[in-house]
C-alpha cells in the first residue's frame, strides 16, 4: 500500500510514549495529524483492494470484479443513488479476507459512510444471495427467511435479484471502475457517523 507523502517518519516528529497511559495532548496532536492524512485516502485504498479481485474467477462465469462492476453497473442504471451503487460495487471485496463471511467485510468498511438500510442489504447480501443457489449445494435457500421480520427484509431481496445474482453475463456491458471511482471518493469523503466524529470536526 502506497503511504501519502505528508507522513512523517522522523522520530521528533512521533509520539514519545511507550505505553498509552503516558500519551500527552502533544503526542496525540502528532497522532491526529498523521490519523487525518492517513483517512484521507481511504477511498484510494479500497479501489485497490477491490483490484485484488481482478483475474480471480473462482470458476464462475465472470471473474469477480467484472461480478462487482456489473451489479454496480446494474444498481446505477436502474436509477439507484450513489451510497447505493457504492454499495453494490464494494459488496464482495471481503472475498479476499472474509472466505467464510465476506459480506460482513464489505459492510464493516461502508457503514460510516451509508444508511442503516445500504449497511444492512451488505451485511446480509450472503443469505440472500443464497435463493438462487443453496438448494444446489444441498442447503436451504430459504436461509433469507430467518430474516422475515426485518424492514430490510425487501429492499434486500431486491438487491439479489435485480444486480447480484443478475450480474454474471460475460457479455454485459459494464462501465469500468474509473467510471465507479468519483462515486466512491464522495460517498467516503465523509463518515455521516463514526465514534470519531467529533475529533473529525476540529
Ligand atoms: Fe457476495
Ligand atoms: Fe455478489
Amino acid at each position: 500500500m502506497n503511504k501519502p507523502e505528508n507522513l512523517t517518519h522522523s522520530i521528533e516528529e512521533r509520539a514519545k510514549f511507550r505505553e498509552m497511559k503516558e500519551g500527552t495532548q502533544e503526542d496525540w496532536a502528532i497522532i491526529g495529524a498523521e490519523y487525518m492524512a492517513f483517512a484521507k485516502d481511504l477511498p484510494d485504498r479500497v479501489l485497490e483492494h477491490l483490484r485484488l479481485l481482478d483475474g480471480d474467477f473462482g470458476g464462475f462465469p465472470v471473474c469477480r470484479l467484472e461480478h462487482s462492476l456489473q451489479t454496480a453497473t446494474r444498481a446505477h442504471r436502474d436509477g439507484r443513488d450513489e451510497q447505493y451503487v457504492v454499495m453494490a460495487l464494494l459488496h464482495d471485496i471481503g472475498d479476499t479476507l472474509g472466505s467464510y463471511n465476506h459480506p460482513e467485510v464489505a459492510a464493516a468498511i461502508i457503514k460510516p459512510f451509508v444508511t442503516e438500510e445500504i449497511h444492512w442489504i451488505c451485511q446480509n447480501h450472503g443469505a440472500f444471495q443464497g435463493y438462487y443457489y443453496f438448494h444446489h449445494l444441498g442447503m436451504d435457500r430459504n436461509i433469507r427467511d430467518k430474516f422475515a421480520e426485518s424492514p430490510h427484509y425487501a429492499a434486500c431481496a431486491e438487491f439479489c435479484e435485480k444486480y447480484d445474482q443478475a450480474a454474471f453475463d460475460p457479455d454485459y456491458e459494464s462501465e469500468p471502475l474509473e467510471f465507479f471511482e468519483p462515486m466512491v471518493r464522495r460517498v467516503m469523503a465523509k463518515p455521516l457517523a463514526s465514534m470519531y466524529a467529533k475529533a473529525l470536526e476540529e
